[in-house]
């Protein structure tokens, strides 16, 4: 008798396939994302033994409370797990897994792109076209900021952050990146490790984000931090919007402290700040870093593994306790 599996994002049609052939799986309808009270209710009903979800699902102390004692793992289809309260899950027995490794190279090439496109403003170019285009741009309008050969700070040089720093060294950029702990020198190659991330921040040209969010990181962009940048600098986020307090950000780019910025993440998703909507410096994306078709079936294809392992009584394959 297959395993009964709460299917409660969703994914693509071929993670959805294998989930129906591995698992007696209950599938959400296509519209959208369950929500904790649905996820709670069908887990219940259908004494359900495992939860594939994304960082869509807040998996709180609340929510894990109300699991039926059959639920054995939950698997998020992503990297990023601050939507989880691992502790309460640890507590209830549930082991709860993600999906590193998989989309580090299209998160990075993500990265990438929204560095390149906020700095040579990509987006305004594309609205002059949509336009109609059909006026004379002089040579010295609109003008974006050159990327080969600037310094680009990294915050978080985990595997997405070195796989930019890998990007950004095709650009002949020069490397810089802070994280709790200094690289071995195999991993740091050539970039500078500073211990201060402030200290870090008058040197970047571009500054972009690949830390975690939680407590240590929750607005560690702010107004001073900001005010820190070299004027004109760019910033690219495609971590998480909690990182940034928005109000700040809005404040640099208006003020033209930044000189342009690279958002995929926001505070509140999706119903986001719409202030940045009006602003043509900003290039802005719906989370979707990691959104190539290979990827997308890996994460998905990895969280069943894992999903599997836990249920044949392996251990997990990324297990986050
Ligand atoms: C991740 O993998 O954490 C992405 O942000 C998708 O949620």
């Amino acid at each position: 008798m297959p395993s009964r599996l709460i299917f409660a994002a969703l994914m693509p049609r071929d993670v959805v396939t294998r989930a129906r052939q591995d698992f007696d799986a209950v599938v959400a309808d296509g519209k959208d994302d369950m929500t904790p009270a649905e996820v709670i209710e069908a887990a219940n009903a259908h004494r359900a033994e495992a939860l594939l979800f994304t960082n869509t699902l807040p998996l709180t102390a609340e929510a894990i409370a109300q699991l039926p004692d059959s639920v054995r793992v939950g698997a998020t289809s992503s990297v990023g797990y601050d939507h989880i309260d691992v502790a309460a899950a640890k507590a209830r027995g549930i082991m709860v897994t993600n999906t590193p490794g998989v989309l580090t190279e299209c998160t990075a090439d993500f990265a990438f792109m929204m560095l390149l496109a906020a700095a040579r403003r990509a987006y305004e170019y594309d609205k002059v076209m949509r336009a109609g285009w059909r006026y004379r741009i002089g040579q010295g309008d609109l003008l974006g900021v050159r990327v080969t050969g600037k310094t680009l700070g990294i915050l978080g040089m985990g595997r997405i952050g070195r796989a930019v720093a890998q990007r950004a060294r095709g650009f002949d950029m020069t490397v810089l990146y802070h994280s709790r702990n200094r690289l071995p020198a195999e991993l740091e190659q050539d970039a500078r490790y500073f211990a201060s991330f402030d200290d870090m921040l008058p040197h970047c040209d571009f500054l972009s984000l690949h830390a975690p969010a939680g407590p240590a990181t929750d607005k560690i962009i702010n107004a001073a931090a900001l005010a820190k940048l070299k004027r004109g600098a760019v910033l690219v986020n495609v971590s998480r919007g909690g990182l940034v307090d928005e109000d700040a950000l809005f404040d640099a780019l208006t003020s033209g402290q930044l000189f342009a910025a690279g958002l995929d993440v926001f505070r509140s998703e999706p119903d986001f700040d719409l202030r940045f909507a009006a602003l043509d410096n900003v290039i802005m994306s719906p989370h979707i870093g990691s959104g190539s078709v290979e990827t997308r079936n890996a994460m998905g294809f990895r969280a069943l593994d894992n999903i599997a392992a836990v249920l044949a009584g392996r251990e997990a394959i990324d297990p986050l306790w």
